[in-house]
């Protein structure tokens, strides 16, 4: 395909492949910039239910203007084939910078994870629900600075094919994508709202922090049992250094019912950055104020006249907060 004209791109080199689609880094041709183009593979097409779903979905998705939702330029059908025209994110995805640089720390992980959320709850706020939150759908591109030294975009809103797949696996009997991030809700077919991507969302803060995703099984079908059976490993069996708290926080996310998760993915991530610095501030917990006699001048001795007591310095035990 490199090299071929698709709608009004030339497609310049392959990027990335998936369990449905290509992606490809592509010139457009009307306005000379660089985009990412996604083509579908072609049984999606034929696939009535899925047209209309990508269809309406990726209009939804393009309409939300969220820092953090990869701006969709032009999604639509050439020739038979379904694309979508996209900002081209350079710096690959999550899944790359978890295997080359995780796991991460608490503090970098929320971070990473308040990205994400923001995108999420705004997707939530207009009825959108992603369905497939995975490292893998969240791209990666530089910061702004140290503080920020990357900028995710979550990616592929409607395009999953989960929710067909599961309701009745793929005509060749095929689960098709991966289920380490699926919720209970999504496995069983039962409705969906924005607390599903809240629950892969907590799959993916798992693996942020200990490596792997919370349930991992020689098969589909015993991963599909665990998402919703099984209760998830405690993460301090395997990051010994993180608080109970974190743990809390991120076994809550991954409750199977989802009136038992947090009320909104933000609140989760909020709750996780609590639970990784909880420290009083500067004047609490540290001991009350002591007054000192300065260590400067004469030493105190009856015959030379103190400053009043209010006039002591009154200094105040600070407990510096880790960064
Ligand atoms: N807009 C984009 N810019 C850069 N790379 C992208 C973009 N969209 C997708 N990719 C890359 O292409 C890969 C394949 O994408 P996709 O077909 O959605 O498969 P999956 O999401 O299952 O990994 C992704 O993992 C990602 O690294
Ligand atoms: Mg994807």
């Amino acid at each position: 395909m490199v090299g071929r004209r698709v709608a009004g791109y030339r497609l310049e080199e392959e990027i990335g492949r998936g369990g449905m689609a290509v992606v490809y880094r592509a010139k457009d041709l009307r306005l000379g910039r660089t985009v990412a183009v996604k083509l579908l593979a072609p049984e999606l097409a034929r696939n009535e239910m899925f047209r209309q779903r990508f269809t309406r979905e990726s209009e939804a998705a393009a309409a939300i203007d969220h820092p953090h939702i990869i701006p969709v330029f032009e999604a639509g059908e050439t020739e038979g084939i379904l694309f979508i025209a996209m900002r081209f994110v350079e710096g690959g995805d999550l899944r790359g910078l978890i295997t080359r640089s995780g796991p991460f720390p608490v503090d970098r992980a929320a971070r990473l994870a308040l990205q994400v959320g923001s995108a999420l709850d705004a997707a939530h706020d207009r009825d959108l629900v992603h369905r497939d939150v995975k490292p893998g759908n969240i791209l990666v591109a530089a910061g702004t600075d140290d503080e920020h030294p990357e900028h995710l975009y979550l990616a592929d809103f409607g395009l999953t094919k989960k929710s067909l797949s599961l309701s009745g696996l793929t005509s060749v009997g095929q689960i098709v994508g991966t289920l380490d991030y699926a919720a209970p809700e999504q496995i069983s077919g039962r409705p969906l709202d924005g607390r599903c991507d809240q629950y892969s969302l907590g799959c993916v803060v798992f693996e942020m922090l200990a490596g792997a995703p919370p349930f991992r099984r020689e098969s589909d079908l015993a991963l599909l049992w665990a998402q919703l059976n099984d209760p998830p490993p405690t993460l301090r069996t395997l990051r010994p250094d993180l608080s109970e708290a974190v743990d809390a926080v991120v076994a809550r996310s991954l409750a199977k019912t989802p009136e038992d998760r947090w009320a909104s993915c933000l609140q989760f991530v909020a709750e996780l950055r609590a639970a990784a610095t909880p420290v009083p501030g500067p004047w609490e917990s540290a001991g009350p104020p002591t007054q000192v006699v300065p260590a400067f001048g004469t030493p105190a001795s009856a015959d030379v006249p103190q400053p009043p007591a209010w006039a002591t310095p009154v200094v105040y035990p600070v407990r510096s907060a880790p960064l």
